[in-house]
């Protein structure tokens, strides 16, 4: 069908970036899934396009992405990612070079993570239920410790004199004693505009999601300069909306506290890396790696939407992976685009398929393959949508 053919309906020009180890199993089953919606929901038209970036790329072109790949990607309306990271390449070079690269490119600056326990999903948590697992982690995405200004110097090139003013000349400040041979360092950075942005969607979330209390992550205790000025911000903020109860957390009580009492918590708002540590405990405590999307949003921008797990080189191929975190992250795309009704039917679709529990992967006690698990999901679009026509 013609994409225009219609015009009270806009397609969305949607990237694919499948990348590597189980990146492109997980996004075929993604896309499949989104197809099937599109087939079932005429108002719903997507238009795919892929883009070959990830290790056998970097390999072939010694390319990660060039400046006018990412103008390509600007482009589209939102960029659907597989996952990135492959043993063939240095760690670090596909990560940074890629998966950081567009995040700050098209300055996603919030790292949008629901912690949902969907019915039917063994939760590692003793007596937890559904209604006791639902809530957002909103990561700051763009700052931090993720900034990239570090270095390492070996006292064989300089002599520790030099090394003292060669750090002092990057004027941050710092009064370090080199004892010992080399040195690394690395700085986090916080700005208040920075902050303020990523703070203010995580108020303006928990009111569009009907939640009543936001939670605000940091280490001000111990790296007083970067997070008290954050800390600061949330406190401005969190004048703005007196609906909206506040309180602080330290990171290391905040994850033993998501194992103990995961209920208390509606949205999480946190600078970026422990934003990156939360979130793997998150994942867990809501069933698994498998089951948990990301999407890394500018809201007046492209967003880019992925699951939070990595290419998991060691099942790569094997058609055994759980889609299910990268169905999810579709979903987050379709609400990201304003397509509520398309995003509600395929949150549902993959709800039913995890309570009725016949076909499910090995990472949640079953047998099916990746792509068995896309066509259930499929079909059971087929099917809420069939039910919604005769009523
Ligand atoms: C994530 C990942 C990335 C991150 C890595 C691959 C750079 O762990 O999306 O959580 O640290 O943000
Ligand atoms: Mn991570």
């Amino acid at each position: 069908m013609n994409i225009h053919q219609n015009c009270d309906s806009v397609a969305y020009k949607i990237a694919v970036i499948p990348g590597d180890g189980i990146g492109p199993e997980v996004i075929r089953e993604g896309v499949k899934v989104l197809q099937t919606l599109q087939d079932c929901m005429p108002e719903v038209k997507l238009e795919f396009v892929y883009f070959p970036y990830g290790a056998d790329h970097y390999l072939k072109t010694g390319e990660t992405i060039s400046e006018e790949g990412l103008k390509e990607l600007s482009k589209f309306d939102a960029i659907y990612l597989g996952a990135l990271g492959d043993p063939r390449v240095p760690p670090g070079i596909l990560e940074q070079g890629i998966l950081l690269k567009i995040r700050f490119y098209f300055e996603q600056f919030v790292n949008l993570r629901p912690v949902k326990l969907y019915p039917g999903v063994p939760c590692p948590l003793v007596g937890k239920k559904p209604e006791d697992v639902n809530f957002y982690i909103v990561r700051e995405n763009t700052e931090d410790f993720y900034v990239g200004i570090g270095g390492r110097i070996r006292e064989k090139r300089r002599t520790e004199h030099e090394i003292k003013r060669s750090i002092y000349s990057i004027k941050f400040g710092l009064d370090l004693e080199v004892d010992g041979d080399e040195i690394a360092y690395q700085i986090g950075v916080i700005s208040r505009k920075g902050a303020e942005r990523v703070i203010r969607y995580a108020f303006e979330l928990a009111r569009r999601k009907g939640k009543k209390r936001v939670t605000n992550v940091d280490k001000a205790n111990v790296l007083t300069h970067v997070y008290s000025l954050w800390r600061e911000v949330f406190e401005k903020i969190a004048k703005e909306y007196p609906d909206i109860e506040t309180e602080h957390a330290f990171v290391d009580a905040i994850s033993m506290w998501f194992v103990k009492n995961p209920e208390w918590y509606q949205v999480v708002v946190t600078p970026n890396m422990f934003g990156d540590i939360i979130t793997d405990l998150g994942a867990m405590i809501q069933g698994g790696m498998g089951l948990a999307p990301g999407g890394n949003i500018n809201p007046e921008g492209i967003s880019m939407f992925e699951p939070i797990h990595g290419s998991a080189p060691k099942y790569a191929g094997k058609n055994v992976a759980n889609p299910i975190a990268t169905i999810l992250a579709g979903h987050l795309m379709l609400e990201q685009l304003g397509e509520t009704k398309a995003a509600e039917v395929l949150e549902k679709a993959v709800a039913e398929v995890l309570r009725e529990g016949k076909v499910r992967t090995r990472d949640l006690g079953g047998s099916s393959s990746t792509s068995e698990v896309g066509d259930a999901i499929a079909n059971k679009i087929r099917e809420i949508c069939g039910i919604r026509h005769q009523a």
